[in-house]
């Protein structure tokens, strides 16, 4: 036994290393729905290499002490896994993260109160960074849980006092950290710490509601490189690599989610409150839009040859994902090709559309990405619009007026039919008019987005085919 464990700590790099390589191809794997299973699986490997390793690494006392706290972690985890629900995602992420942020912090003040340990230059700028970042982390992630899980102490900041505030919290904090880096002063670590930590409240907390996914995946690439700062702290490759990998898949997220909306994150983190754009809106007076039932739509649907489902946010707040599997079932044994399309940003969580279809049992090759599906709506014969908006206005292409302007669109004008299940006339997330409601060719069915899909599933099922 004993020599199988030094075996291990001996050589400990090259399991590491075989961990890293693990992760890698974790994150290859979930770059698709068809691999995302086997992504992770390799990503549970690696974790189990890395943690196995650690234990024959870490001494005695300690490895005891890490026992303890996995144990404890996996009690409070396996009983938040099976409690929480699908639509609290989002807000148990950020709390997650802000648990990697205190990591950070934790450590870095354990390494900086070792007085066994000498603190070259560069330990001290590690550390000096890796805290600041993890409590940056800790304390937004916490404020992101907040907002999100609508908590009362997490109130959206307003005026015009925030951002001098904020310049002087950052410099602030800078300036310490500075301090302790060419100084090794213990106090100015602290009092930097503790900036840290306020400025990351006040820093989220002007963000808006709507604005809180990007944040949540900015604060996850954050939570990355504080795992990756602890690495250089302790000496850890794994979680080096582990960590920056974390940090730049969260930041290209955000990247592609900021893009997908057509914000900049710059916009999104300092420029406050993202606002509803209705204002642009020209008023036309009365406009006339056709309205049908849900027995209309399936009739049509059932005599198509080729439909097109675009799911929005309507069908995860109907819950209408596997009422829509139904209908989709029902329309391929009548011989109709039925896809669906999805957009990146549609609903309010990145891959939101995916994970509830993946949940319903849909088929992965009928599940199309915009860029993959968006020639195919002109020779489409009906397009069936469920609980989405935004993401199929068409002033997004052609009103330079508009506040979506620029943000790419599923484009459901072109189809010959198009039906729209939403519960009235209201707009969506960007509090916008959409003209595809009042074309000619559409037809609005009116109803909470799952009793619609069952009465249509009722008609197509009664269509005697
Ligand atoms: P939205 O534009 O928000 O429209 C959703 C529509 O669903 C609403 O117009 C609403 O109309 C309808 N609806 C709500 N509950 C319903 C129910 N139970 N049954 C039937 N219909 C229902 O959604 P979208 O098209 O998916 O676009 C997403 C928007 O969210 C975009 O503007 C995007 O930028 C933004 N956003 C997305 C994300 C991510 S990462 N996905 C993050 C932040 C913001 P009624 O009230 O009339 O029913």
């Amino acid at each position: 036994m004993t020599t199988f464990a030094s075996f291990i700590s001996d050589n400990a790099e090259w399991f590491y290393l075989i961990g890293a390589v693990l992760f890698i191809l974790t994150l290859r794997g979930l770059s698709s729905p068809r691999s995302a299973i086997q992504g992770n699986r390799y990503g549970m490997i690696a974790m189990a290499i890395a943690v196995a390793t650690t234990f024959f690494v870490a001494e005695g006392p300690v490895l005891w002490m890490i026992i303890g706290a996995m144990v404890l972690g996996a009690v409070v985890g396996i009983y938040k896994a099976k409690t929480v629900a699908m639509t609290q995602m989002p807000e148990t992420v950020a709390l997650m993260h802000s648990l990697v942020g205190l990591a950070a912090v934790a450590i870095a003040l354990a390494t900086v109160l070792n007085s066994n340990m000498m603190h070259s230059s560069l330990a001290q700028f590690e550390l000096f960074v890796g805290c600041f970042i993890g409590a940056i982390t800790f304390s937004a992630s916490v404020f992101a849980f907040g907002k999100l899980a609508a908590k009362k102490w997490a109130k959206t900041l307003k005026g015009g006092w925030v951002k001098p505030v904020q310049g002087i919290l950052f410099v602030a904090m800078m300036g310490f950290g500075i301090a302790y880096f060419l100084t090794g002063n213990l106090t100015a670590f602290y009092i930097m710490t503790v900036l840290a930590v306020i400025f990351g409240w006040m820093w989220i907390a002007p963000i808006g509601g709507g604005d809180m996914p990007v944040v949540v995946s900015l604060l996850n690439s954050f939570s990355g490189w504080a795992a990756a700062g602890i690495g250089f702290t302790l000496g850890n490759t794994m979680l080096i690599i582990a960590g920056s990998l974390v940090g730049s898949s969260g930041a290209i997220l955000s990247y592609i989610m900021c893009k997908a909306m057509n914000r900049s994150l710059l916009n999104v983190l300092f420029g406050g409150i993202a606002t509803a754009g209705a204002a642009s809106e020209e008023d036309e007076g009365p406009k006339n839009y056709r309205s049908g039932s849900a027995d209309d739509a399936g009739f049509l649907m059932a005599n198509a040859s080729s439909v097109i489902i675009v799911p929005g946010y309507g069908m995860a707040q109907g819950r209408a994902q596997n009422a829509v599997k139904e209908l989709y079932e029902l329309l391929k044994e009548e011989e109709v090709n039925v896809r669906f399309a999805i957009h990146p940003v549609a609903g309010r969580m990145p891959g939101h559309m995916n994970v509830l279809l993946a949940e319903a049992d849909v088929p992965y090759e009928d599940i199309l990405e915009m860029d993959e599906i968006n020639s195919d709506f002109a020779g489409t014969d009906v397009v069936l619009v469920i609980g989405a908006n935004d993401v199929v206005n068409p002033s997004a292409k052609d009103d330079p007026n508009s506040p979506i302007y620029g943000m790419p669109i599923l484009e459901a004008s072109r189809a010959q039919t198009v039906m729209v299940v939403k519960r009235s006339m209201s707009t969506g997330y960007a509090g916008l008019d959409n003209k595809l409601f009042y074309m000619d060719k559409t037809m609005m069915i009116f109803g909470d987005a799952k009793k619609v899909v069952e009465d249509m599933i009722k008609a197509v099922s009664g269509s005697g085919h």
